[in-house]
């Protein structure tokens, strides 16, 4: 397995016409675990749709590469082949669709045709994980998310990556919605992935889950971009003083922190 490296560069994104990311930069590489914290409505799940390919959202200028691969000529499923994962802020429900069987495709649609994982390989595998997740085996046979509390799609998100074993993976609001127990959990599932094979984006509005995943960067993002950089220091600052120093330090007037005002 090579190191990943993700490349943003300059990033220009788009919604119906409106221009939300106003020239993103960022390098995640493998073994590193970034931070995005920034208020409400500044582009960051913009950042993450943009990057998955939602075709909502339109690139309108810069660059992006995954290991100096064009990641936007990319279909949304060459990306997650490419090792790219996104756990979304708001998980949708597939009814009709077991979270086994999504699991299964998943993995298989990323492994090709021919190299299909045995399915006593896929259930000793989903075992593990779900044991590491502290997960009742009933969540294997429900129908994807349906019904799930708001902390239980998180925990599933994470399953997801385990079981994909992505190369970069960006964990949009993994922590929100979680209690102290199930923070602890999906930690150890994010932290049980760390290795050079292994790049995290996590965007979060609270130091509390920086506490378990240790951050090497943190990122403050407003007005479309990262408009400073720090290391996990930073975080704890956000965390007690909120934003208004950083707009004060930079200049930015207040309700310029939301692009769409
Ligand atoms: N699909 C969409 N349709 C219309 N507007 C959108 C869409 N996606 C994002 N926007 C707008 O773009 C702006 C940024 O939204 P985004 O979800 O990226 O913010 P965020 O930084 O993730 O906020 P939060 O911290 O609340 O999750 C918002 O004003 C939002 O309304
Ligand atoms: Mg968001």
């Amino acid at each position: 397995m090579s190191v990943p490296k993700l490349t943003i560069k300059d990033l220009h994104v788009a919604v119906e016409g409106k221009e939300i990311l106003k020239g993103v930069n960022l390098e995640v590489k493998g073994g590193e675990i970034h931070a995005i914290m920034g208020p409400n409505g500044t582009g960051k799940s913009t950042l993450a749709s943009a990057l998955m390919g939602h075709p909502k959202y339109e690139v309108t200028s810069g660059t992006v590469t995954l290991d100096d691969q064009d990641l936007l000529e990319m279909a949304v499923d060459e990306r997650a082949r490419a090792g790219l994962f996104l756990a979304m802020q708001y998980p949708s429900e597939i009814s009709g669709v077991t979270n086994s069987d999504f699991l299964r495709s998943a993995i298989n649609a990323k492994r090709g045709e021919g190299n299909e994982i045995s399915l006593m390989k896929f259930i000793r595998e989903l075992d593990k994980k779900m044991e590491l997740l502290e997960m009742d085996e009933s969540f294997a046979t429900r129908y994807l998310n349906e019904g799930f509390s708001g902390g239980e799609k998180k925990r599933n998100e994470i399953l997801q990556m385990l079981m994909l074993q992505p190369r970069i993976a960006i964990l949009d609001e993994i922590d929100s919605g979680l209690d102290i127990d199930a923070l602890k959990v999906v930690a150890k599932g994010v932290n049980s992935m760390r290795s050079p094979e292994f790049g995290c984006l996590i965007i979060t509005h609270y130091q509390r889950l920086l506490n378990y995943i240790k951050p090497d960067f943190v990122h403050v993002f407003m007005q479309g971009r990262i408009v400073k950089s720090g290391g996990p220091e930073l975080a704890e600052r956000l965390e007690a003083e909120g934003y208004d120093w950083v707009k004060e330090e930079l200049g930015i007037e207040d309700e310029a922190a939301n692009p769409t005002a």
